[in-house]
C-alpha cells in the first residue's frame, strides 16, 4: 500500500535531494492545468470523444488507413487548442529539475511539446509530437506548424507525397528505439516519478513497474488514484502545478 500526502514532506524532500538516479513519466495531467484536456479522469474514467467519436478510434490506425483526412481534422481540432496554450508550474519544475540532477531522464505519453516549450532538453516523447508529420510515400518526418492546416493532408516537403501526423495511434508500435531508451532510464532510476497519467496505456504504463522491480521508490502525483497507485510508496495526491515546484522550495 502507498502512503497518500497531499504536500511534500520533510522526508520526501530528503529523499528527492539524495536521489541519484530521476525517471519521470509524465501523461496528460501534467498539462491539464495549461488548459489541454486529458483522455480520461474525472473518477468515472470516461473517455474523450469529438464528433460523438472516442479518441480510441479517432487516432487509431484503422482510420489513418481508411480516413487520413478525419485524422487530421482531429489532430486540426487538437492542435488549434494548443496554439494559445502556455506551459505550467508543473512543465517548468520539471525542466528545473533536470538542471538537478547528473541523470535525468523525462519520458512523456504527451505529444503537445509543452515540456521542451518549457525548457526540459532531453525529452523522451513515446507518441510522437502533434507538430510535426510524416509522409506516406517516403516516410521523411518534417515539422508542420500551420494551424488551422492549408492542405488536407498536408504535402511532404521532400517527394510531395501525403503526409500524416507523426504520431503513436492506437494499434501501431512506438518509434524506434525511444521506448528502449526509456526502459533503460526507468532501470537505472532510483527514484521514478509517474505524474498525471491514468497509467492503462502500455508499453508506457509497463515502465514504473520495471522501475519497481529494479528497485527504484515510485512516487506518484494525480489528483485522483490510479491503476499505478499500487505499487507507488508515495502517493501524492493533488495537481502537478502545485506539487511539483514544492521539491525545489528551500526549506528548513
Ligand atoms: P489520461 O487522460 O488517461 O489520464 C490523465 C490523468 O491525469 C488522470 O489520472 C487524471 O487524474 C490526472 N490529472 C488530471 N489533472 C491533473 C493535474 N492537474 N495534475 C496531475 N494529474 C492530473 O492521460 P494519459 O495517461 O496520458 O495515447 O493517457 C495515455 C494515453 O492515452 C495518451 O498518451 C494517449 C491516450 O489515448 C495515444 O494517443 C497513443
Amino acid at each position: 500500500m502507498s502512503t497518500v500526502l497531499t504536500h511534500v514532506t520533510d522526508e520526501l524532500q530528503s529523499i528527492f535531494d539524495r536521489a541519484r538516479s530521476v525517471a519521470v513519466l509524465t501523461g496528460a495531467g501534467i498539462s491539464a492545468e495549461s488548459g489541454v484536456p486529458t483522455f480520461r479522469g474525472g473518477g468515472d474514467s470516461e473517455i474523450w470523444t469529438w464528433r460523438g467519436r472516442p479518441v480510441t478510434e479517432l487516432s487509431s490506425a484503422e482510420l489513418i488507413a481508411t480516413d487520413p483526412q478525419l485524422v487530421w481534422e482531429w489532430f486540426d481540432y487538437r492542435r488549434g487548442m494548443l496554439t494559445s496554450v502556455e506551459p505550467n508550474a508543473g512543465h517548468r519544475a520539471l525542466a528545473e529539475w533536470e538542471r538537478r540532477f547528473e541523470d535525468f531522464t523525462l519520458v512523456t505519453q504527451n505529444i503537445d511539446d509543452l515540456h521542451r516549450a518549457a525548457g526540459s532538453l532531453n525529452v523522451l516523447e513515446l507518441h510522437g509530437n502533434i507538430w510535426r508529420a510524416r509522409c506516406l510515400r517516403c516516410a521523411s518526418t518534417f515539422e508542420a506548424r500551420e494551424s488551422p492546416l492549408e492542405e488536407n493532408p498536408p504535402r511532404c516537403l521532400a517527394c510531395n507525397g501525403p503526409a500524416r501526423p507523426d504520431v503513436v495511434l492506437f494499434g501501431e508500435l512506438l518509434p524506434d528505439g525511444v521506448f528502449e531508451r526509456a526502459e533503460e532510464a526507468a532501470a537505472r532510476a532510483d527514484l521514478f516519478f509517474v505524474i498525471g497519467t491514468s497509467a492503462v496505456v502500455y508499453p508506457a504504463a509497463g515502465l514504473p513497474i520495471t522501475a519497481k522491480r529494479r528497485g527504484a521508490r515510485i512516487i506518484e502525483v494525480n489528483p485522483e488514484m490510479t491503476d499505478i497507485s499500487f505499487i507507488a510508496d508515495v502517493t501524492l495526491l493533488g495537481k502537478a502545478g502545485e506539487l511539483l515546484p514544492q521539491f525545489l522550495k528551500e526549506r528548513g
